[in-house]
C-alpha cells in the first residue's frame, strides 16, 4: 500500500535523519528502488518528473506501477508515490491519478501566485488525503550547459508559504540539480538556519542530493532537513553499468535482445546508490 510522505517526515525530522527521494524512470528503477528500501527497512519516497510520467504513459500508468508492485513484491515498508516539480495543472492530474503525494513548484512565479496556489492544493490534499510539498527560491542546475547557481530562499517568503499548511517546504539554500560545478559554494547554512526558525517544525527539503558531500547532508539534517532528493546519481550509475556491460560485450552472448540481462547491471548499481544514500540519509531501520 502507499502512504502519503507526512508521517514518515514528522518521525525523520523528529528523529534526526532524512527520507530519500529517489526520481523512477521505469520498472526497473522502481524495483530497485523499492526493493533497496525493504531490504534496509527504510520507508522512501518514489519520486516522479512530468517528463518521467510522460515516459511511463502518464501518471495513471504510474500509479497502478506502483501499487501493484508494491503489492506483488510484498513491500512492508512506508512508500509514497509523488510528483516531483509539478506544474498546477500537473498536481491536479496527479491527485487524480492516484499518486499520494505532490510537489507544487511555483518558485517560478510571483510570490501571490506561489501563495494562491500552493493555498488552493493544500485545501485539495487535506480533503484527499495526500502531502504536499511546496518551494521557495529557485533550485540550480544545468540549461543549455550552462549551470546556474542555486538561488537561496527568503525567510520570510518560506514562512508564508509554510504557514499555509504544506506538509514540506523545499527551499534553495544554493543547492543545485545534477553535478556540482567546480566552483559550488556549497549549500548556505546561515540561510538554512535562518529558513528553520522562520518556518519552524514544516520538515525541510534538500533538492540535488547527488553531489552534496555527508558532512553537508548531516548538518542540513541537523538544522531541519527531513527529505532529501536523488536523482541524477542514480542515472549515472545506471549508465555506468550498463555501458560497462555492453563494452565488454556480454550484450552479445545471448540469442538476442534480452532486456532482463541488459539491464540487470544497471538495476544492480542503481540499488548500490539507493543504499548508499538511504545509509548517508541514516533512515535503515527507521520504517
Ligand atoms: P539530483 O539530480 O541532483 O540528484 O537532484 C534530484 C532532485 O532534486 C529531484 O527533484
Amino acid at each position: 500500500m502507499l502512504v502519503n510522505a507526512k508521517d514518515m517526515l514528522i518521525k525523520a525530522a523528529a528523529e534526526g535523519y532524512a527520507v530519500g527521494q529517489f526520481n523512477i524512470n521505469n520498472l526497473e528503477w522502481t524495483k530497485a528502488v523499492l526493493t533497496t528500501a525493504q531490504e534496509l527497512d527504510a520507508p522512501v519516497i518514489l519520486g516522479v518528473s512530468e517528463g518521467a510520467g510522460k515516459y511511463m504513459c502518464g501518471y495513471k500508468t504510474v500509479a497502478a506501477m506502483s501499487k501493484a508492485m508494491a503489492d506483488s513484491l510484498g513491500i512492508a515498508v512506508p512508500v509514497a508515490l509523488h510528483l516531483d516539480h509539478g506544474s498546477y495543472d500537473a498536481c491536479l492530474k496527479c491527485v487524480e491519478a492516484g499518486f499520494t503525494s505532490i510537489m507544487f513548484d511555483g518558485s517560478h512565479l510571483p510570490l501571490d501566485e506561489n501563495i494562491e496556489k500552493t493555498a488552493a492544493l493544500v485545501k485539495l490534499c487535506a480533503e484527499r488525503g495526500l502531502s504536499l510539498e511546496a518551494e521557495v527560491g529557485s533550485i540550480g542546475g544545468e540549461e543549455d550547459g550552462v549551470v546556474g547557481m542555486g538561488e537561496v530562499a527568503d525567510p520570510d517568503e518560506c514562512r508564508r508559504i509554510a504557514e499555509l499548511g504544506v506538509t514540506m517546504l523545499a527551499a534553495g539554500i544554493g543547492n543545485i540539480h545534477g553535478k556540482y560545478p567546480a566552483n559550488w559554494k556549497g549549500l548556505d547554512f546561515g540561510a538554512l538556519d535562518n529558513i528553520h526558525k522562520a518556518t519552524g517544525s514544516v520538515p525541510l527539503v534538500l533538492h540535488g542530493g547527488t553531489g552534496i558531500p555527508q558532512d553537508m547532508i548531516r548538518k542540513a539534517i541537523s538544522l531541519g532537513v527531513a527529505k532529501i532528493n536523488v536523482n541524477t546519481e542514480c542515472q549515472l550509475s545506471f549508465q555506468a553499468a550498463t555501458r560497462a556491460y555492453i563494452e565488454a560485450g556480454k550484450d552479445l552472448q545471448g540469442k538476442g535482445f534480452d532486456p532482463r540481462k541488459l539491464l540487470a547491471p544497471g538495476t544492480e548499481a542503481i540499488k548500490a546508490t539507493v543504499r548508499e544514500k538511504i545509509g548517508l540519509f541514516g533512515s535503515a531501520g527507521k520504517a
